[in-house]
Protein backbone atom coordinates (compact mmCIF):
# COMPACT_ATOMS: atom_id res chain seq x y z
CA UNK A 1 0.00 0.00 0.00
CA UNK A 2 3.00 2.36 0.97
CA UNK A 3 4.66 1.78 -1.94
CA UNK A 4 1.51 2.19 -4.31
CA UNK A 5 1.04 5.63 -2.84
CA UNK A 6 4.89 6.42 -3.05
CA UNK A 7 4.67 5.86 -6.52
CA UNK A 8 1.61 7.67 -7.71
CA UNK A 9 2.01 10.73 -9.58
CA UNK A 10 -1.32 12.77 -10.15
CA UNK A 11 -4.42 13.83 -7.66
CA UNK A 12 -6.58 11.68 -9.82
CA UNK A 13 -4.17 8.53 -8.71
CA UNK A 14 -4.02 9.64 -4.76
CA UNK A 15 -7.80 10.19 -4.81
CA UNK A 16 -8.41 6.31 -6.45
CA UNK A 17 -5.91 4.86 -3.68
CA UNK A 18 -7.54 6.63 -0.79
CA UNK A 19 -10.91 5.03 -2.29
CA UNK A 20 -8.88 1.59 -2.61
CA UNK A 21 -7.92 1.86 1.18
CA UNK A 22 -10.01 4.07 2.95
CA UNK A 23 -13.30 4.32 1.29
CA UNK A 24 -16.14 2.37 2.74
CA UNK A 25 -15.65 -0.69 1.07
CA UNK A 26 -11.69 -0.06 0.79
CA UNK A 27 -9.21 -2.17 2.65
CA UNK A 28 -8.23 -1.03 5.87
CA UNK A 29 -12.37 0.16 6.00
CA UNK A 30 -12.78 -3.96 6.00
CA UNK A 31 -10.13 -4.84 8.15
CA UNK A 32 -11.16 -2.52 10.86
CA UNK A 33 -14.55 -3.87 10.40
CA UNK A 34 -13.21 -7.51 10.59
CA UNK A 35 -12.06 -6.78 14.12
CA UNK A 36 -15.70 -7.51 15.54
CA UNK A 37 -15.94 -11.12 14.19
CA UNK A 38 -12.41 -12.20 15.71
CA UNK A 39 -12.41 -14.37 18.98
CA UNK A 40 -12.22 -11.78 22.03
CA UNK A 41 -8.52 -12.56 23.12
CA UNK A 42 -7.58 -11.74 20.05
CA UNK A 43 -9.48 -8.53 19.35
CA UNK A 44 -7.63 -6.08 21.23
CA UNK A 45 -3.97 -6.18 19.34
CA UNK A 46 -6.18 -6.45 15.92
CA UNK A 47 -7.99 -3.24 16.53
CA UNK A 48 -5.15 -1.66 17.42
CA UNK A 49 -2.78 -2.73 14.64
CA UNK A 50 -5.67 -1.93 12.29
CA UNK A 51 -6.03 1.66 13.64
CA UNK A 52 -1.79 2.21 13.36
CA UNK A 53 -2.49 1.21 9.77
CA UNK A 54 -4.91 3.41 8.58
CA UNK A 55 -3.12 6.78 10.53
CA UNK A 56 0.26 4.85 8.66
CA UNK A 57 -1.97 4.95 5.44
CA UNK A 58 -3.47 8.76 6.02
CA UNK A 59 0.03 10.37 6.78
CA UNK A 60 0.86 8.59 3.55
CA UNK A 61 -1.36 10.20 1.30
CA UNK A 62 -0.61 13.23 2.69
CA UNK A 63 2.25 13.25 2.58
CA UNK A 64 2.50 12.50 -1.19
CA UNK A 65 -0.22 14.42 -1.63
CA UNK A 66 1.70 17.86 -0.74
CA UNK A 67 4.58 16.38 -3.45
CA UNK A 68 2.20 15.46 -6.09
CA UNK A 69 1.20 19.16 -6.03
CA UNK A 70 4.23 20.99 -5.60
CA UNK A 71 5.19 19.11 -8.58
CA UNK A 72 2.22 19.99 -10.70
CA UNK A 73 2.75 23.59 -9.65
CA UNK A 74 6.20 23.62 -11.46
CA UNK A 75 5.32 22.09 -14.61
CA UNK A 76 2.93 25.10 -14.98
CA UNK A 77 5.53 27.41 -14.58
CA UNK A 78 7.44 25.45 -16.59
CA UNK A 79 4.88 25.79 -19.48
CA UNK A 80 6.00 28.67 -21.77
CA UNK A 81 3.13 31.33 -21.99
CA UNK A 82 2.68 33.29 -24.99
CA UNK A 83 1.95 37.13 -24.05
CA UNK A 84 1.57 38.43 -27.22
CA UNK A 85 -1.34 35.66 -27.89
CA UNK A 86 -4.94 37.47 -28.46
CA UNK A 87 -7.18 37.86 -25.77
CA UNK A 88 -10.23 37.37 -25.12
CA UNK A 89 -12.60 40.17 -25.55
CA UNK A 90 -15.18 40.60 -22.84
CA UNK A 91 -18.31 41.06 -24.02
CA UNK A 92 -19.04 44.72 -22.72
CA UNK A 93 -23.34 46.47 -22.65
CA UNK A 94 -23.56 50.10 -24.25
CA UNK A 95 -26.06 52.58 -24.12
CA UNK A 96 -29.82 51.77 -25.63
CA UNK A 97 -30.23 53.56 -28.89
CA UNK A 98 -33.54 55.80 -27.50
CA UNK A 99 -31.27 57.03 -24.55
CA UNK A 100 -28.32 58.12 -26.55
CA UNK A 101 -30.84 60.38 -28.17
CA UNK A 102 -32.47 61.36 -25.13
CA UNK A 103 -28.87 61.94 -23.83
CA UNK A 104 -28.30 64.03 -26.46
CA UNK A 105 -31.49 66.14 -26.04
CA UNK A 106 -30.90 66.94 -22.01
CA UNK A 107 -27.46 67.91 -23.19
CA UNK A 108 -28.69 70.45 -26.31
CA UNK A 109 -30.99 71.95 -23.16
CA UNK A 110 -29.11 72.54 -20.82
CA UNK A 111 -26.77 74.63 -22.99
CA UNK A 112 -29.94 76.81 -23.72
CA UNK A 113 -30.31 76.86 -19.85
CA UNK A 114 -33.13 74.50 -19.57
CA UNK A 115 -33.26 72.57 -16.60
CA UNK A 116 -34.47 68.81 -16.11
CA UNK A 117 -38.06 68.36 -13.89
CA UNK A 118 -39.28 65.06 -13.28
CA UNK A 119 -42.57 63.58 -12.28
CA UNK A 120 -44.73 60.84 -11.38
CA UNK A 121 -45.34 57.85 -14.00
CA UNK A 122 -48.92 56.90 -12.19
CA UNK A 123 -50.71 60.66 -12.50
CA UNK A 124 -54.19 61.70 -11.11
CA UNK A 125 -57.17 62.61 -13.46
CA UNK A 126 -56.40 66.97 -12.63
CA UNK A 127 -52.66 66.58 -13.66
CA UNK A 128 -53.49 64.44 -16.59
CA UNK A 129 -55.90 65.71 -17.93
CA UNK A 130 -58.19 67.99 -16.21
CA UNK A 131 -55.51 70.69 -15.26
CA UNK A 132 -54.84 70.66 -18.90
CA UNK A 133 -58.19 71.51 -20.19
CA UNK A 134 -58.94 68.02 -21.21
CA UNK A 135 -62.23 67.54 -19.25
CA UNK A 136 -64.34 63.95 -18.60
CA UNK A 137 -65.67 64.48 -22.29
CA UNK A 138 -63.43 66.08 -24.04
CA UNK A 139 -62.89 64.51 -27.56
CA UNK A 140 -59.26 64.46 -26.42
CA UNK A 141 -59.31 62.14 -24.30
CA UNK A 142 -60.17 59.48 -26.91
CA UNK A 143 -56.99 60.28 -28.40
CA UNK A 144 -54.78 59.26 -25.75
CA UNK A 145 -56.77 55.66 -24.70
CA UNK A 146 -56.00 55.36 -21.01
CA UNK A 147 -55.01 52.56 -19.06
CA UNK A 148 -57.33 53.36 -15.76
CA UNK A 149 -55.47 51.72 -12.49
CA UNK A 150 -58.32 52.79 -10.43
CA UNK A 151 -61.37 55.36 -10.74
CA UNK A 152 -58.54 58.27 -9.96
CA UNK A 153 -55.36 56.89 -10.88
CA UNK A 154 -54.14 55.97 -14.45
CA UNK A 155 -50.34 55.51 -15.62
CA UNK A 156 -49.37 58.85 -17.14
CA UNK A 157 -50.46 59.44 -20.85
CA UNK A 158 -48.22 62.23 -22.21
CA UNK A 159 -45.24 64.18 -20.31
CA UNK A 160 -47.73 67.40 -19.96
CA UNK A 161 -48.80 66.14 -16.26
CA UNK A 162 -45.20 67.34 -15.65
CA UNK A 163 -45.39 71.04 -16.71
CA UNK A 164 -48.60 71.43 -14.26
CA UNK A 165 -46.82 69.77 -11.29
CA UNK A 166 -43.95 72.41 -11.85
CA UNK A 167 -45.96 75.26 -12.21
CA UNK A 168 -47.48 74.52 -9.29
CA UNK A 169 -44.49 74.16 -7.68
CA UNK A 170 -43.31 76.90 -8.88
CA UNK A 171 -45.24 79.78 -9.72
CA UNK A 172 -43.58 82.13 -7.40
CA UNK A 173 -40.10 81.56 -8.71
CA UNK A 174 -40.18 82.15 -12.82
CA UNK A 175 -39.41 82.29 -15.16
CA UNK A 176 -39.27 78.79 -15.95
CA UNK A 177 -37.30 76.64 -18.35
CA UNK A 178 -37.56 73.00 -17.85
CA UNK A 179 -37.46 69.83 -20.28
CA UNK A 180 -39.34 66.68 -18.66
CA UNK A 181 -37.91 63.35 -20.47
CA UNK A 182 -40.13 60.29 -19.12
CA UNK A 183 -42.39 56.99 -19.99
CA UNK A 184 -46.03 56.90 -20.99
CA UNK A 185 -48.70 54.86 -21.31
CA UNK A 186 -51.09 54.43 -23.45
CA UNK A 187 -54.37 51.95 -24.84
CA UNK A 188 -53.60 51.62 -28.39
CA UNK A 189 -53.07 49.04 -31.38
CA UNK A 190 -49.39 49.11 -31.78
CA UNK A 191 -47.77 49.46 -35.38
CA UNK A 192 -44.67 50.45 -37.11
CA UNK A 193 -45.10 54.02 -35.00
CA UNK A 194 -46.88 53.52 -32.23
CA UNK A 195 -46.03 51.52 -29.30
CA UNK A 196 -48.32 51.08 -26.27
CA UNK A 197 -45.29 52.34 -23.93
CA UNK A 198 -42.82 54.76 -25.03
CA UNK A 199 -41.18 57.96 -24.25
CA UNK A 200 -41.84 61.98 -24.40
CA UNK A 201 -39.52 64.99 -23.89
CA UNK A 202 -41.63 67.59 -22.70
CA UNK A 203 -40.43 70.93 -22.61
CA UNK A 204 -41.98 74.25 -21.12
CA UNK A 205 -41.15 78.04 -21.18
CA UNK A 206 -42.92 80.38 -18.65
CA UNK A 207 -41.84 84.17 -18.98
CA UNK A 208 -42.85 87.92 -19.89
CA UNK A 209 -43.25 87.99 -23.27
CA UNK A 210 -42.85 84.91 -24.77
CA UNK A 211 -43.78 84.47 -28.34
CA UNK A 212 -44.50 81.67 -31.33
CA UNK A 213 -41.48 82.80 -32.80
CA UNK A 214 -39.39 81.98 -29.51
CA UNK A 215 -40.83 77.88 -29.51
CA UNK A 216 -40.01 77.66 -33.27
CA UNK A 217 -36.81 79.06 -32.94
CA UNK A 218 -36.32 76.43 -30.08
CA UNK A 219 -37.52 73.54 -32.36
CA UNK A 220 -35.03 74.58 -35.04
CA UNK A 221 -32.42 74.70 -32.25
CA UNK A 222 -33.33 71.33 -30.98
CA UNK A 223 -33.22 69.92 -34.25
CA UNK A 224 -30.50 70.97 -35.96
CA UNK A 225 -28.66 69.91 -32.74
CA UNK A 226 -29.65 66.40 -33.08
CA UNK A 227 -30.43 65.80 -36.78
CA UNK A 228 -27.59 67.93 -38.48
CA UNK A 229 -27.41 71.73 -39.56
CA UNK A 230 -29.78 71.26 -42.88
CA UNK A 231 -32.62 70.13 -40.69
CA UNK A 232 -35.94 72.34 -41.35
CA UNK A 233 -38.82 72.35 -39.17
CA UNK A 234 -42.17 73.21 -39.87
CA UNK A 235 -44.72 74.09 -37.77
CA UNK A 236 -48.87 73.09 -39.21
CA UNK A 237 -51.96 74.59 -37.35
CA UNK A 238 -53.18 71.45 -34.91
CA UNK A 239 -55.46 71.26 -31.89
CA UNK A 240 -54.63 70.64 -27.81
CA UNK A 241 -56.89 71.73 -25.37
CA UNK A 242 -53.84 73.17 -23.49
CA UNK A 243 -52.14 75.45 -25.67
CA UNK A 244 -53.71 78.00 -28.12
CA UNK A 245 -52.33 78.06 -30.72
CA UNK A 246 -51.45 74.88 -30.83
CA UNK A 247 -48.76 73.30 -33.73
CA UNK A 248 -48.14 70.25 -35.18
CA UNK A 249 -43.97 69.99 -35.17
CA UNK A 250 -42.48 68.35 -38.64
CA UNK A 251 -38.25 67.68 -39.59
CA UNK A 252 -37.05 67.44 -42.71
CA UNK A 253 -37.08 63.83 -43.62
CA UNK A 254 -32.89 62.74 -42.66
CA UNK A 255 -33.01 59.97 -44.98
CA UNK A 256 -34.15 61.93 -48.23
CA UNK A 257 -32.91 65.45 -46.53
CA UNK A 258 -36.52 66.74 -46.99
CA UNK A 259 -36.46 65.81 -50.62
CA UNK A 260 -39.06 63.00 -50.67
CA UNK A 261 -37.02 61.21 -53.11
CA UNK A 262 -34.32 58.29 -52.84
CA UNK A 263 -33.29 58.88 -56.72
CA UNK A 264 -36.25 57.70 -58.98
CA UNK A 265 -38.34 56.20 -55.85
CA UNK A 266 -40.08 58.25 -53.14
CA UNK A 267 -38.52 57.39 -49.70
CA UNK A 268 -39.83 54.50 -47.35
CA UNK A 269 -39.99 56.68 -44.47
CA UNK A 270 -41.77 59.41 -44.58
CA UNK A 271 -43.89 58.47 -47.58
CA UNK A 272 -41.89 60.94 -50.37
CA UNK A 273 -43.63 64.03 -48.18
CA UNK A 274 -39.70 64.73 -47.37
CA UNK A 275 -41.21 65.70 -43.67
CA UNK A 276 -41.75 63.91 -40.79
CA UNK A 277 -44.12 64.47 -37.44
CA UNK A 278 -42.23 64.41 -34.57
CA UNK A 279 -44.31 66.17 -31.52
CA UNK A 280 -47.04 68.63 -30.40
CA UNK A 281 -46.32 72.11 -29.79
CA UNK A 282 -48.25 75.45 -29.07
CA UNK A 283 -48.57 78.57 -26.41
CA UNK A 284 -49.91 77.62 -23.13
CA UNK A 285 -53.35 78.20 -22.66
CA UNK A 286 -54.57 81.25 -20.27
CA UNK A 287 -56.63 79.08 -18.63
CA UNK A 288 -53.95 76.43 -17.60
CA UNK A 289 -52.06 79.21 -16.02
CA UNK A 290 -54.66 80.19 -13.82
CA UNK A 291 -55.28 76.52 -12.93
CA UNK A 292 -51.82 77.02 -11.35
CA UNK A 293 -52.00 80.11 -10.13
CA UNK A 294 -49.77 82.38 -12.90
CA UNK A 295 -51.47 85.27 -13.93
CA UNK A 296 -51.95 85.16 -17.86
CA UNK A 297 -51.92 88.92 -18.48
CA UNK A 298 -48.35 89.19 -17.27
CA UNK A 299 -46.68 86.05 -17.95
CA UNK A 300 -47.38 83.78 -21.38
CA UNK A 301 -45.37 80.20 -22.35
CA UNK A 302 -44.70 77.49 -24.97
CA UNK A 303 -45.01 73.94 -24.20
CA UNK A 304 -43.61 70.71 -26.52
CA UNK A 305 -44.15 67.42 -26.72
CA UNK A 306 -42.64 64.71 -28.54
CA UNK A 307 -41.49 61.22 -29.14
CA UNK A 308 -37.46 60.17 -28.57
CA UNK A 309 -38.37 56.93 -30.64
CA UNK A 310 -39.61 58.19 -33.64
CA UNK A 311 -36.57 60.47 -33.68
CA UNK A 312 -34.23 57.82 -32.96
CA UNK A 313 -36.11 56.13 -35.66
CA UNK A 314 -35.32 58.72 -38.12
CA UNK A 315 -31.36 59.18 -36.89
CA UNK A 316 -30.42 55.81 -37.45
CA UNK A 317 -32.99 55.32 -40.33
CA UNK A 318 -35.12 52.32 -38.44
CA UNK A 319 -38.42 52.02 -40.12
CA UNK A 320 -40.32 50.25 -36.79
CA UNK A 321 -40.38 51.73 -33.52
CA UNK A 322 -41.19 48.37 -31.88
CA UNK A 323 -38.15 47.21 -32.64
CA UNK A 324 -36.36 49.52 -29.78
CA UNK A 325 -38.35 47.70 -26.83
CA UNK A 326 -38.07 44.34 -28.24
CA UNK A 327 -35.25 42.15 -26.39
CA UNK A 328 -33.38 41.26 -30.07
CA UNK A 329 -29.64 42.01 -29.22
CA UNK A 330 -28.73 41.31 -33.08
CA UNK A 331 -30.69 44.92 -34.07
CA UNK A 332 -29.28 46.92 -30.32
CA UNK A 333 -25.87 45.60 -31.05
CA UNK A 334 -25.52 47.64 -34.23
CA UNK A 335 -25.68 51.14 -32.63
C1 LIG B 1 -49.01 64.83 -26.90
O1 LIG B 1 -48.80 63.85 -26.21
C2 LIG B 1 -49.01 66.21 -26.31
N1 LIG B 1 -49.00 66.14 -24.87
C3 LIG B 1 -47.80 67.00 -26.84
C4 LIG B 1 -47.85 68.44 -26.45
C5 LIG B 1 -47.08 68.90 -25.38
C6 LIG B 1 -48.63 69.36 -27.15
C7 LIG B 1 -47.09 70.23 -25.01
C8 LIG B 1 -48.67 70.69 -26.79
C9 LIG B 1 -47.89 71.12 -25.75
P1 LIG B 1 -49.19 63.48 -29.13
O2 LIG B 1 -50.24 62.54 -28.66
O3 LIG B 1 -49.28 63.92 -30.54
O4 LIG B 1 -49.16 64.81 -28.24
O5 LIG B 1 -47.77 62.82 -28.88
C10 LIG B 1 -46.58 63.56 -29.07
C11 LIG B 1 -45.54 62.72 -29.79
O6 LIG B 1 -45.30 61.51 -29.05
C12 LIG B 1 -45.94 62.23 -31.18
O7 LIG B 1 -45.75 63.20 -32.16
C13 LIG B 1 -44.99 61.07 -31.36
O8 LIG B 1 -43.68 61.50 -31.67
C14 LIG B 1 -44.98 60.49 -29.96
N2 LIG B 1 -45.95 59.40 -29.88
C15 LIG B 1 -47.29 59.51 -29.70
N3 LIG B 1 -47.87 58.31 -29.62
C16 LIG B 1 -46.86 57.41 -29.75
C17 LIG B 1 -46.79 55.98 -29.71
N4 LIG B 1 -47.87 55.24 -29.50
N5 LIG B 1 -45.59 55.36 -29.87
C18 LIG B 1 -44.46 56.11 -30.05
N6 LIG B 1 -44.45 57.47 -30.06
C19 LIG B 1 -45.63 58.11 -29.91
Amino acid sequence: MLESIAKSRSLEALEALRVAYLGRKGRVTEQLKGVGALPTAERAAAGKAANELRIVVEAALAEREMVVREAEVKRTLATPFDVTAPGIVPLLGHRHPVSVVLDELVDLFWQMGYQVADGPEVETEWYNFEALLVGKDHPARDMQDTFYLSEAHLPRTHTSSVQIRHMEAHRDKLPIRIIAPGKVYRNEDEDARHSWSFYQLEGLVVDEGVTLGDLKGTLEQMMKGILGNDTKVRLRSNYFPYTEPSVEMDATCAICSGSGMLGDVSCHLCSGSGWLELGGAGMVHPQVLRNVGIDPDRYSGFAFGFGPERLAAIKYGVDDVREFWRPNFRFLEQF
